[in-house]
């Protein structure tokens, strides 16, 4: 078929009857799926169900350094699990605290103390007119609620396959000391799957922000979740990166377990320098007396070491390249060539993002809800639920069962017709 835009309004008109009477279809058929959040699918939880069984009533809770798991105490987390994590993180082990069970909690409770405290001795920014951040678009909405939760300015960087643009990074932390900090999601981002360029690593590492206080938010979320064994994306690291270019204090890199062993009770790190540790020591230690040991312990006897973290992400894999495979491969039999949508197609990480033609994503996802497929919602990946095209949708491929997912995503390139015919129409009146 040839590009929609090449169609004649006559052309279009007979495709726009085909089509409907598809989605007609597909609304007898009564179907309840959702393919809104990047949750892992009960098979991979199912992975990990022998963390269960490392622990029992019988085994001593005993830690490497003679700590009894059991009790109060070891703010940071116990050794053996800082190694592990420090491992996954690609970082010293001396850079990390570990936490509960969601990074996104550390993100948060991190704002919330710049909020009320200020980071390493600067004015608390609840204390300044304005405070404002950088969001590069299309991005995580829940990394977008917590800043505007705290009355945080939001302002789009547009992302490229190598990241970031980051000559207006550059210029507006250079410019503007209400520029607080970044939110990034460095490897296999959600929504795209891409991965930073050594050079924009690089450049985040020598910023030159005029606020002594900005950081950069580097949530390495996907860090080990690569679909394929041989082709990964590998980045610089960046606290390292940091330290050779003179700015230690500039990162804070956060990581979870929550897509390796369970969202609901994994453990969740942040890394940064010394500094930047110290100023956390001294407000997390009247926040908690320690965290989790005995969940800390159990991810060690379980996984042993990275090798062990790694030979387990190859499950999770198995299960979910297929899924995103059969979405591209239904995108591209539907979709391709037609000039009414792209995607991408990561190596790594959770999400497919799509991009319909403007002004066409919250009548596609709206569709799709009408005949049983719930998506994310449109505008969910911009700062204020606001895409000012119009065009973005966060494809989530993991959770549902590879059968559902495929009908899920017929649908939904249906509905990407749908819509896009009838813009083309609208636009010739
Ligand atoms: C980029 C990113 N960061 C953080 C999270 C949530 O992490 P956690 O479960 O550790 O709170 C997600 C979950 O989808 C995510 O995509």
């Amino acid at each position: 078929m040839k590009p929609y835009s090449e169609m004649t309004k006559e052309e279009l008109l007979a495709l726009r009857k085909d089509l409907k009477a598809k989605y007609h279809e597909f609304q007898g058929r009564d179907l309840k799926l959702d393919m809104s959040r990047g949750k892992p699918s009960v098979d991979q939880l199912d992975l990990s169900m022998g963390m269960m069984d490392v622990l029992s009533s019988n085994d001593d809770l005993t830690c490497e350094d003679g700590t009894d798991c059991r009790n109060y105490g070891v703010l940071t987390g116990i050794d053996e699990a800082k190694e592990l994590l420090a491992d996954m993180m690609e970082v010293n082990p001396n850079t990390v605290i570990l936490y509960g069970n969601s990074s996104l909690n550390v993100m948060y409770d991190t704002v919330s103390r710049a909020m009320t405290h200020g980071i390493m001795g600067n004015t608390p920014w609840c204390k300044l007119d304005k405070v404002k951040f950088l969001c590069p678009v299309p991005g995580y909405d829940r990394h977008f609620a917590i800043t505007e939760y705290f009355g945080i300015e939001m302002i789009n960087v547009p992302m490229s396959p190598t990241g970031p643009d980051m000559d207006m990074v550059e210029e507006l932390v250079a410019a503007d000391d209400a520029i607080k900090g970044i939110w990034c999601v460095p490897k296999y981002s959600n929504p795209q799957g891409y991965s930073y360029s050594d050079e924009t690593v690089r450049r985040f590492a020598r910023l030159e922000p005029a606020a002594p206080d900005f950081r950069i938010f580097w949530d390495n979320a996907y860090g080990v979740h690569h679909l394929y064994d041989h082709d990964q994306d590998h980045l610089i690291e960046i606290l390292a990166e940091c330290k050779r270019a003179g700015n230690p204090d500039l990162v804070y890199k956060f990581a979870s377990t929550s897509k390796i062993s369970f969202p609901g009770s994994g453990i969740a790190a942040l890394a940064t320098s010394h500094n930047n540790l110290e100023d956390i020591v001294a407000q997390l230690k009247n926040q908690t007396i320690g965290h989790d040991k005995v969940n800390q312990l159990r991810h060690v006897r379980y996984f042993g070491d990275i090798h062990g973290m790694v030979e387990h992400m190859r499950k999770h894999a198995d299960i979910i390249r297929p899924k995103f495979e059969a979405v591209e491969d239904i995108l591209e039999k539907e979709l391709g060539g037609l000039g009414i949508g792209e995607w991408t197609k990561p190596k790594g990480g959770y999400f497919i993002s799509f991009d319909s033609l403007e002004g066409c994503a919250k009548n596609i996802v709206a569709r799709c809800k009408k005949a049983g497929v719930v998506m994310t919602g449109a505008g969910a990946t911009y700062p204020y639920g606001k895409d000012p095209y119009d065009s973005n949708i966060r494809i989530a491929p993991t959770y549902p069962p590879l059968g559902d997912l495929i009908i899920a995503t017929e649908l939904f390139a249906l509905c990407v017709k749908l819509t896009s015919v009838e813009k083309l129409l609208k636009d010739m009146q």
